[in-house]
């Protein structure tokens, strides 16, 4: 215990606390503490400022007006997007599309790419460990196409067998490999760039999912060679409402349309029109403008922090948080047990207590965590358990806070178990 005493008090947060106001709110007369940045971040006060600032003094619609508050608005606006490209390594800054968020960009794919590309009994290959928005449009695509789904299946350590994904690729020739780069689940980090290799070799396109690991990895889309990227604002202490799908500009060129309106138009007539130049013929009707600022401000903020110090605090503080729950007595860590390749995300079931009863009692404790399938129906069904309870951290968790939900549970399995 002393042991773990000292390690807790070694784990500091990396973000100052007092960066992000919520944190200053009590719940249940307790200090909050927010274990659940896997589903959506806490935002910084840099990034608040900058939407406020926006709409107090630049707000105006983008690319319309040669007034200066639209001039103003477009260039912030222009500027975000460039900021993003640099952020994650993009060719060019004509490959960064905005969305609401990665489910948008998934549809956006399915929609444009999926229709154009795909014909009865192409194979769409994904993982059993996908988010239901990697898996839902996926689904819809496949009906309306014919083509058909695979599924490499994981391993009971949480891991994705890649014997069998080799053999996939082999029988299945896939036109398109799907997969998240980090579960929302499991916590599980796959070999992503071996898996793009191998899928490109195959002679698939590759999508990957980095609704979790843009926020909390280093993200180099040159060196990971993915042809599609899509990721959310929310996750990565940006606001909501605005995500990003980053396309090979080949792909992007090749694609029609998504949605009609306005802005993503070059020249209308009565019975047709021609679409804008990339990345704008993805982006019909008036953006989300303030969000968009807003998530720029958030890239500052991380970069600030710096990413790979991001993702070395996430690994020490999971490495403390499977040490901390895996010695409560019933519990079962669903995913991974080791540090290596892994979120800071851990879910768990204790014995028969039901993990929104769990949830609900470490409310009254102040303490934030989620219980449910994760929008991950199929991962739960693999693991044989209705829900898990979920603890996950980022960069304004300390290990002391992890401690405080090792205490909770264990009051918890005294008093129900
Ligand atoms: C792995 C993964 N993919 C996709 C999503 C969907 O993200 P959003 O709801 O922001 O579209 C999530 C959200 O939790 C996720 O964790």
């Amino acid at each position: 215990m002393l042991d773990q005493t000292n390690r807790a008090r070694s784990i500091e947060a990396l973000a100052p606390r007092a960066d992000f106001p919520i944190l200053a709110r009590p719940i249940h007369d307790r200090p909050l503490i927010y274990l659940d940045s896997t589903a959506t971040s806490q935002k910084p006060a840099t990034v608040l400022d900058a939407m406020d600032s926006y709409y107090r003094q630049t707000n105006a619609n983008v690319h319309r007006g040669a007034y200066t508050l639209s001039e103003e608005a477009s260039e912030q606006y222009e500027q975000a997007r460039r900021h993003i490209a640099r952020f994650i390594h993009a060719h060019s800054w004509r490959e960064i599309i905005f969305t609401r968020n990665t489910t948008e960009g998934i549809n956006l794919l399915a929609w444009t790419w999926g229709l154009s590309q795909l014909k009865a009994r192409d194979t769409i290959l994904l993982t059993e460990m996908e988010h239901h928005s990697n898996l839902v449009p996926w689904q819809i695509l496949a009906q309306r196409t014919g083509a058909q789904l695979a599924f490499v299946p994981v391993r009971e350590d949480g891991r994705l067998d890649l014997d069998a994904y080799r053999q996939l690729l082999e029988t299945h020739m896939p036109k398109l490999v799907a997969f998240s780069l980090m579960s929302n689940v499991l916590g599980t980090i796959p070999p992503a760039r071996l898996m793009v290799e191998l899928a490109h070799a195959a002679g698939a396109t590759v999508f990957c999912d980095g609704a979790q690991s843009v926020a909390h990895l280093p993200t180099d889309v040159r060196d990971l060679d993915c042809d599609a990227l899509a990721f959310s604002g929310h996750k990565m202490l940006g606001p909501t409402g605005i995500g990003v799908l980053y396309g090979k500009r080949a792909l992007l060129e090749a694609l029609p349309p998504f949605m009609g309106g306005g802005d993503m138009i070059g020249e209308v007539q009565l019975h047709t029109f021609t679409p804008n130049a990339l990345p704008w013929k993805f982006e019909a009707g008036t953006p989300a403008i303030a969000e968009v600022i807003g998530l720029a401000a958030a890239l500052s903020y991380l970069e600030h922090l710096e990413m790979a110090r991001v993702a070395a605090h996430e690994t020490a503080l999971v490495d403390y948080m499977l040490a901390r729950l895996s010695a409560i007595p019933g519990l079962r860590i669903i995913g991974p047990t080791d540090a290596v390749d892994r979120g800071a995300v851990v879910s768990f079931t204790l014995a028969e207590l039901h993990p929104h009863d769990l949830a609900t009692l470490l409310d009254r404790d102040g303490i934030a965590i989620r219980a449910g399938h994760h929008c991950a129906q199929p991962l739960m069904e693999r693991f044989a358990v209705p829900a898990t309870a979920r603890a996950s951290a980022y960069v304004y968790t300390n290990a002391a806070e992890i401690d405080a939900l090792g205490v909770a549970i264990e009051r918890a399995r005294r008093l129900f178990l």
